[in-house]
């Protein structure tokens, strides 16, 4: 079975990242009787270098619209007036209003924290990201916070069926209702409505996020899955990310009722773009939640099969020692990809 999905390299390390990340899906699928046809769209900065008037062209979001499905590298926000977030745009334009962080510790990986193994569920569309600003006058601005029940209802119900998917046990709401009452009261009124109405096999808490980051920082072992409105979702994810690894470590997807574009956390790194020494293990951990993803939409387990043999080959990559020097190894990106693939058996 052949299954599309889009290709974006992005840029700075984008392009190095994504090929070894392709290299090594494509080898975990060899022989299997299933493959990706990758297609290559550009956003980003290299889609204005490639004469597009738009970090994010039309044609790219046509292109994920037609297959679903895209594996995104990091893309450059150039700095000054006229541009907004390539990311921000997608999430928007495809309505990709869940967004996943599984993070996982890893053997070998020299960290303060063990057998953390957490998910970071995040609102995507509005809160504080709404982007909302104005300038009432000199001096002084106002940013608008928006929490629709719409929105509220359709994260949660996400967050429990992912949890139910996932034979996860707890979900945990980050919020600041005490001070937040009606924003954030109405999003965890709507998270505790859609569990206690559909998902009472899953444990519910609420926690007020200061108190809950500190909890988190002495023991990220005791959650299970994280339910964050927008700003918080990405504050803690970060945060979260730092138990494991870091950036190199971190995968991330992000879905909306029909696409789901697949990308690392990092962004296009520019110091060491171009050097070939940048981690793609992000991105690969990425591509395996990808391939996990068209296993279940288009009812193909060959793909879980190759998710669940790239897994053990870069778990077993790491713990023997084959690493990049973001985490303490001498490999270049190639290299890295090299020592997967020939673990792939
Ligand atoms: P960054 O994540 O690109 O880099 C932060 C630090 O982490 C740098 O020292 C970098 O070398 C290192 N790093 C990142 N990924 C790595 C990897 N795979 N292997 C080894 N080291 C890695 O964040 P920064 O510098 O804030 O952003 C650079 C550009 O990326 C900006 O234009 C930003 O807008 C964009 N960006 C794009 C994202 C996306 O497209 N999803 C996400 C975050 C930032």
């Amino acid at each position: 079975m052949e299954h599309g999905s889009v290709l974006i390299p992005g840029d700075g390390i984008g392009p190095e990242v994504t090929s070894a990340a392709c290299r090594i899906i494509d080898a975990a699928l060899q022989g299997s009787g299933s493959s990706i046809n990758w297609i290559e769209c550009h956003a980003g900065v290299a889609a204005l270098d490639r004469g597009h008037t738009e970090l994010l062209p039309q044609e790219t979001v046509d292109a994920i619209q037609k297959v679903g499905v895209a594996l995104k590298g990091p893309c450059t926000t150039p700095i000054g007036g006229g541009f907004s977030s390539v990311n921000v745009a997608l999430r928007k334009t495809l309505d990709l209003y869940g967004a996943v962080r599984p993070v996982r510790s890893i053997d070998g990986v020299d960290t303060r924290y063990q057998d953390v193994d957490i998910v970071v569920i995040r609102e995507n569309t509005e809160g504080l990201y709404a982007g909302i600003e104005n300038e009432i006058t000199p001096g002084v601005v106002t940013s608008l916070k928006v929490a629709t029940e719409k929105a509220s209802y359709r994260i949660a119900k996400f967050a429990f069926e992912y949890a139910r998917s996932r034979g996860r046990k707890k979900v945990t709401v980050f919020h600041k209702a005490n001070i937040m009452k009606k924003s954030d009261g109405l999003f965890i009124r709507c998270a505790k409505e859609v569990h206690d109405a559909d998902y009472e096999d899953i444990q519910y808490e609420e926690l007020i996020i200061d108190a809950a980051c500190m909890r988190l920082v002495q023991d990220p072992t005791q959650f299970d899955m994280l339910l964050c409105e927008n700003l918080y979702g990405d504050v803690v994810s970060d945060l979260c990310a730092g138990f494991v690894g870091g950036l190199g470590v971190t995968p991330g997807a992000n879905f909306g009722d029909v696409n789901a574009v697949f990308e690392a956390v990092h962004g296009s790194a520019p110091d060491i773009a171009g050097k070939g020494v940048a981690n793609p293990l992000a991105i690969t951990m990425s591509g395996v939640m990808m391939l996990n993803h068209i296993s279940v939409r288009n009812a193909d387990p060959k793909t879980k099969a190759a998710a669940e043999r790239i897994k053990v080959a870069y778990n077993s990559a790491v713990r023997e020692g084959e690493r990049t020097g973001d985490l303490g190894g001498n490999l270049g990106t190639d290299a890295f990809a090299d020592a997967m693939i020939r673990r792939l058996g």
